[in-house]
């Protein structure tokens, strides 16, 4: 029996397991000269098999099934066919951590089954990660726009599995305008990023995404995947035309650029990123 039942859209979740946490990685580092190349863990053919296999594993889940469910119902109330483009940032390092592995399992099984031309960025990929995923026809952008890529052309999904709640930030701020609607965002629960800062009594400058949410339909993903850090605490959330209709032309007026300039950035900056970005744009596979 599926594990969906019948599909409701709901804005905000009653519960969610306390024991698996998402772990925003505060102290990123970036690979140092890429040592971990080296490593003989990162055997490309090693690699390529143990993804082959999680695609497996992810595509014959529950999880995956769900998935695929409420988005084949989110593209139908959106109106529209399918996802031209599917943008992720944050996925982490995929060669060595599980949850990681996955996440990109699934993105590789959106990709045959809509078609769509995929675009990935994280400063943590290696050269061996940043080829493999050349292999498997991504598109790997090689610098850190942090988060602020402009995709309003197409339909877009944004595949941001326990992302920096700055970058979710910013990547609305890039696309604020009623065009929104043209995006199906799967990152963190907008609903829990909003309860958890309640609770911390922390005032992040995160508005674009506490702006956002009264008008955003929020489907939770059931966390019922063997690897269960891989996907817990993620949500579907899509800008339904009734509402982006109530939206006045003022709101979206309203854009001034995020300024995290005293609170914890949990994300590497393009600053940051420089040294890394560069070497990677200039570095020819074998
Ligand atoms: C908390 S980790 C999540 C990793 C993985 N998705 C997971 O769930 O285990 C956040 C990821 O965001 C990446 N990141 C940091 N700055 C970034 C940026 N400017 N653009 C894209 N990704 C970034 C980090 O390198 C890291 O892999």
């Amino acid at each position: 029996m599926r594990d969906h039942g019948e599909f409701k859209f709901v804005t905000r979740r009653k519960k969610r397991a306390s024991h698996v946490r998402i772990n925003y990685d505060s102290s990123i580092s970036l690979p140092d000269d890429h040592e971990n190349d080296n490593h003989p863990n990162v055997n490309y053919e090693t690699l390529v098999g143990k993804l082959l296999e999680a695609e497996v594993e992810l595509r014959n889940s529950l999880f995956s099934d769900n998935v695929f469910y409420y988005l084949r119902d989110s593209l139908s109330a959106l109106n529209v066919s399918g996802i031209s483009n599917i943008l992720c940032y944050g996925l982490g390092h995929f060669s060595c951590r599980r949850s990681s592995k996955y996440q990109l399992a699934l993105l590789l099984s959106l990709k045959k089954r809509y078609s769509s031309q995929v675009y990935m960025y994280d400063p943590v990929f290696s050269f061996k990660e940043i080829e493999l995923l050349k292999e498997f026809d991504c598109n790997v952008i090689e610098v850190n726009e942090e988060g602020k890529r402009h995709v309003l052309d197409n339909v877009t999904l944004i595949y941001m599995p326990h992302c920096s709640i700055h970058l979710i930030n910013n990547f609305l701020y890039a696309n604020w305008c009623r065009q929104l609607n043209r995006c199906i965002l799967l990152t963190n629960s907008f609903s829990i990023v909003a309860d958890d800062l309640k609770k911390a009594n922390r005032s992040t400058p995160v508005d674009y995404i506490l702006r956002i949410r009264s008008y955003v339909t929020e489907i939770p993903l059931r966390n019922n995947f063997t690897c269960e850090e891989a996907f817990n605490d993620l949500s579907i959330h899509i800008f339904l035309e009734q509402d982006i209709n109530r939206i006045a032309e003022s709101f979206w007026n309203k854009r001034e650029a995020p300024c995290y300039q005293d609170a914890e950035i949990d994300y590497l900056t393009a600053k940051q990123t420089e040294e890394v970005d560069a070497k990677n744009c200039n570095y020819t596979f074998s």
